[in-house]
């Protein structure tokens, strides 16, 4: 096979699993979405789609693992703009560069946030958390998936607009970090939509905000954070597949046709609006709109994160 050249490589690809690296514990948002699309992806390409967790370091450890993999399409990320944009601003020095190593495959799909509390926090609102969470700073804590998580962005856009300094409590993802906030460990965490709608719907956790500009149909009583008092509070997170630099352009067409077939699937579209994902369409799925997503989110967020007073670690 190594000598197999490039153009037959692409002909015959895939002929083995490929693994897809999802850089958070299993059981949280990016993992859930991965495995909706790996599954119908992996029917369009007849071969499975594995994901493999390789959770830390606010999904550094995983995405670097990708950036350092053998670009022939067998190892590729799911990942989201945390790990490639807000990073940026969070890491003295980063184990990737986002737009160097990495070749854009696709956009998964971009997440609503929701700022999610603990059943027995003593807030029912919004302005309640608010001067619930000034009156206690010292003595509330937050849970994040790791320093340039989604869940570190969310929360830490919040407290700086709150003007309050909470303990952060990190976790590998907001899988694990969820079972701690469902039993009362920590006070409060802002998450992607698809993975606390469940326990919000069956009352284990309290949403008080949502972090669009809009209210989410799947939340309809709930406020955005922006309405409820935080004016200019708007925190989405887009995820999307990316090949290490080099993978060959077929090769990063098939996937992307996969992703394509996947994101048209009715299957999917009905599972996924459920979870308030919000799926590309038309233009927005080619490589080239995940590239300039990625340059976009880079543009906003880097500055912004550097604003909030958040020194890089
Ligand atoms: C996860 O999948 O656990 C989350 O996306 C982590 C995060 O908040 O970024």
């Amino acid at each position: 096979l190594a000598a197999m050249p490039v153009a037959s490589m692409a002909q015959a690809y895939p002929s083995k699993p490929i693994t897809v690296v999802v850089p958070f514990a299993a059981g949280g948002p990016t993992d859930a979405l991965a495995r909706i699309l790996c599954q119908r992806m992996g029917e369009a390409l007849g071969q499975q789609l594995i994901v493999e967790n390789v959770g830390g370091a606010g999904g550094t450890i995983g995405v670097a693992k990708v950036a350092r993999a053998t670009p022939d399409g067998y190892t590729i990320a799911f990942t989201h703009m945390g790990t490639l944009a807000v990073n940026i601003a969070l890491y003295k020095s980063l184990p990737y560069d986002s737009q160097k190593d990495f070749e854009p495959v696709g956009l998964g799909g971009t997440n609503p946030m929701v700022l999610v509390t603990k059943k027995d926090l003593p807030a029912e609102t919004f302005p309640e958390f608010q001067a619930y969470v000034k009156a206690n700073e010292k003595k509330v804590q937050y849970g994040m998936a790791g320093i340039g998580a989604a869940s570190h962005l969310g929360g830490l856009m919040l407290n700086s607009m709150m003007k309050v300094d909470v303990l952060e409590i990190p976790y590998k993802g907001t899988g694990p970090a969820l079972n701690d906030l469902v039993s009362g460990q920590f006070d409060y965490m802002v998450d992607q939509a698809v993975n606390v709608l469940p326990q919000i719907k069956s009352g284990n956790i309290k949403a008080l905000g949502v972090s669009t500009t809009k209210r989410l149909s799947q939340l309809p009583d709930v406020p955005t954070i922006d309405e409820a008092g935080l004016k200019g509070y708007e925190v989405t997170i887009w995820n999307g597949f990316f090949a290490p630099k080099g993978t060959p352009k077929d090769v990063v067409a098939k996937l992307n046709q996969a992703l394509v077939t996947t994101l048209s699937d009715d299957k999917v579209k009905v599972r996924l609006t459920e979870l308030a994902v919000d799926l590309p369409e038309g233009k927005e799925t080619t490589p080239e709109a995940l590239g300039a997503q990625l340059k976009a989110s880079i543009d906003k967020w880097v500055p912004a994160v550097r604003a909030a007073g958040v020194k890089p670690e």
